[in-house]
């Protein structure tokens, strides 16, 4: 499989640097609209061509695959592009700037019968696909919510606020975990330097009461990558920056039952069990989002993160953006 790659910013070489040691696929042909990338791109891979016009990228012959690796306000026309063009198409998170754009191109994808992958990276990390694990065999039991802190200090981005820039991330991997179809979201943000919203809330709501919150934010003093999710007989704790226990579960939980002799005292029950660290893999998430991708074109298979994974993520970035201007309307979805 041979891979043009657009985009040679900060997340373009790793893209280059995991599709070009598969073994089955090697980058060709690089473009960034920036000349000094070139420089960059030659120390590390002479023989990996480099073009200041995406569009060689986009029509070249010998190219099967076409990596998006720039800023999401240009991901739509450059996919579009590619598709039409008979490319297999990577692109980055998030998948496009509005759900119309990410509708047109699965469409488009669907009628030529090319794939499309979003690079939702952390459902490749081990602590995510142990969560998946432990919460589809109902470790968990019943979910009751899925809480999501994902703050630090920058990187402020000019072109996206902070929602569409680390929200998601959080998205993306509730969605994966919770696989219900969420039913409306409300948001919450404020605006402090530069004009877009640099610290957001979104709450989003799902069947059977359950419930998720994901909190980013770019001003904040400490860095916490921690999400806890709570079930009717667990709950886990997840902290993406411990090293060896990145996952926790504690045999905790409530129950609650009337007094037979009096029907209108509740008698609470808290239960206060094991806690335990499940081992997590130790992998290279981009390393094996890349092989599957290209297992996925091998083989003819959807991929997880298809389009319509990305999309699902739009519409709730798309639905959060229309609820913040209104101070937390709730939107439908
Ligand atoms: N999956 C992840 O964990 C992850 C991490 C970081 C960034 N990203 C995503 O990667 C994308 C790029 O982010 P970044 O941080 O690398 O941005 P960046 O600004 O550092 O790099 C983008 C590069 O694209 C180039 N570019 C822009 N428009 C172009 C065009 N039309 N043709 C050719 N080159 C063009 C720019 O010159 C720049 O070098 C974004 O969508 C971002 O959300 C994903």
């Amino acid at each position: 499989m041979r891979i043009g790659v657009i985009g040679y910013g900060y997340w373009g070489p790793n893209i280059v640097r995991n599709f070009h040691s598969q073994e089955n696929s090697e980058v060709v042909l690089v473009a960034d609209r920036n000349p000094k990338c070139e420089g960059r791109l030659k120390k590390v891979y002479p023989s990996i061509g480099f073009t200041t016009d995406e569009n060689e990228v986009l029509t070249s012959p010998n190219i099967d695959v076409v990596a998006v690796v720039t800023p999401v306000w240009t991901h739509f026309e450059l996919a579009k592009k590619a598709l039409e063009n008979g490319k297999h198409v990577f692109v980055e998170k998030p998948f496009t700037y509005s759900v119309a754009q990410g509708e047109e191109l699965i469409e488009l994808a669907d009628r030529k019968s090319l794939k499309i992958m979003v690079d939702h990276t952390f459902l490749f990390t081990g602590a995510v696909k142990k969560i998946k694990e432990l919460v589809d065999r109902k470790e968990l039991g019943d979910l009751y919510y899925y809480d999501a802190l994902r703050v630090n200090l920058g990187l402020f981005q000019h072109d996206v606020n902070v929602i569409w820039d680390l929200a998601p991330h959080d998205l993306s991997i509730m969605d994966y975990v919770i696989a219900a179809k969420p039913e409306a979201v409300v948001a919450t943000g404020e605006r402090h330097l530069n004009g877009v919203e640099d610290v957001a809330f979104i709450t989003v709501y799902f069947p059977k009461h359950i419930i998720a919150h994901v909190n980013v934010n770019w001003l904040s003093p400490v860095k916490v990558r921690t999400t806890l999710i709570g079930g009717e007989k667990k709950m886990l704790v997840w902290n993406d920056l411990e090293v060896d226990e990145k996952l926790r579960i504690y045999d905790k939980g409530v129950s609650m039952s009337t007094n037979p002799s009096n029907l209108h005292q509740l008698l609470v029950s808290y239960r206060s069990g094991d806690m335990w660290a499940p081992q997590v893999e130790n992998i290279e998430a981009l390393r094996a989002e890349t092989a599957y991708f290209l297992k996925c074109i091998e083989e003819n298979t959807r991929p997880i993160n298809d389009g319509e994974a990305g999309l699902r993520v739009v519409r709730i970035l798309e639905a959060a953006d229309k609820s913040i201007r209104t101070r937390g309307e709730a939107i439908n979805l």
